[in-house]
């Protein structure tokens, strides 16, 4: 192999997403596959298991032979395989792992395993060629909420994380007592540009000690209760001022704690990572603020920055050329974490 080409196939299926991908050298995307079953799961209000690994098992050959057509390559150029063995759904994890493991060994290639955050995080290398660590990445997701030092490509510190709720799982909830549906957080990014922001004061935490962690269980119950009061008083409540109020709530910890932890640790470069780095507010709030404080903001592009197998093959890269190799006795771990992996 020649010591500058590495192409690695990634597959991705922690949650509802079916993903495979092919990058080359950890940085760039020669295609990226996502078949997507938010319209099974929407009529239940939020992601099934069962079903999640039901449909994976179904999809996941043809999502592989379309992510190859579309790169043009054939196996023989395949280096690596790399894929998501932790944190997720361990039923939609096997359906992952267990190709990724059947690959590398019907094709004697080697096998590397990614936490799924390392993968979130890694999206940011396909959209800023040049970035590199250190810095701090905050990964907003339905099921993280974190502020990592990324110390180096597979080297984390975690400075903060939820102590409850995470960020999307927020979104997901406040979405289904407004009536907007499921997933949420497109939904409220979307009708809270027709709200005002300040139009409720829902609760902001932080804690005394210092800490960077989160909490976003207030907030959610503080929606809940206003709404309450409203129908105990027989008026109608506006979807658009409460969607934005909210998200105003959740932007603003967000972006200050993020922001605390890069002067902390002296770090001038800030990525965003996860689903809710997709949200647009976050990206404005952070875009305006973090100049001020001499910080430059990198994120993904949307579709980077929910789940994909492109971010999980760049990490698998990162991970190979540093000498991780992966044994065929790697097991699905659903509740992985960070310094585990
Ligand atoms: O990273 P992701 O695709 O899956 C997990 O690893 O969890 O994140 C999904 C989460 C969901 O909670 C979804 O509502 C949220 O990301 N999300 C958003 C936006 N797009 C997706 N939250 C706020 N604003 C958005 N534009
Ligand atoms: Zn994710």
């Amino acid at each position: 192999m020649d010591e500058k080409e590495c192409i690695v196939l990634g597959i991705e299926t922690s949650c509802d997403e079916t993903a495979v991908a092919v990058v080359k050298n950890g940085r760039d995307i020669v295609s990226n596959v996502i078949s997507s079953q938010i319209q099974l799961h929407q009529r239940y209000g939020g992601v099934v298991p069962e079903i999640a690994s039901r449909k994976h098992v179904e999809n996941i050959n043809v999502v592989i032979e379309q992510a190859l057509e579309e790169a043009c390559i054939t196996w023989d150029e395949i280096d690596v395989i790399g894929v998501t063995y932790g944190p997720g759904l361990v039923g939609a994890l096997l359906v992952g792992l267990s190709t990724a493991k059947a690959l590398a060994y019907a094709l004697d290639k080697p096998l590397v395993g990614v936490h799924h955050i390392e993968g979130h995080i890694a999206a940011n290398y396909l959209a800023h060629q040049q970035l590199k660590p250190p810095y701090i990445c905050l990964v907003v997701s339905g099921g993280h909420s974190h502020i990592v030092h990324v110390k180096g490509y597979h080297h984390f510190e975690v400075l903060g994380q939820t102590r409850d709720d995470a960020a999307g799982e927020a979104f997901d909830k406040v979405a289904r007592v407004i009536g907007l549906g499921y997933p949420g957080g497109p939904l409220i990014d979307k009708i809270a540009k027709q709200g005002q922001k300040d139009a409720i004061h829902f609760p902001r935490v932080s804690f005394q000690d210092g800490s960077l962690d989160f909490s976003f269980s207030g907030v959610k119950t503080s929606v809940l209760n206003y709404i309450h009061r409203l129908d105990q008083k027989g008026e109608t409540y506006n979807q658009a001022d409460i969607a934005a109020s909210f998200q105003q709530a959740v932007v603003e910890v967000l972006v200050k704690n993020t922001i605390q932890a890069a002067k902390q640790t002296g770090l001038e470069k800030i990525a965003l990572a996860g689903g809710v780095a997709a949200n647009s507010e976050l990206r404005e709030v952070f875009s305006t603020q973090a100049p001020a404080e001499e910080l430059t903001v990198y994120y993904p592009t949307k579709v980077l920055c929910t789940d994909n197998a492109a971010m999980i093959a760049s990490a698998a890269y990162y991970r190979y050329v540093a000498g991780y190799t992966y044994a065929m006795d790697l097991n699905a771990v659903p509740s992985l974490s960070l310094s585990e992996s």
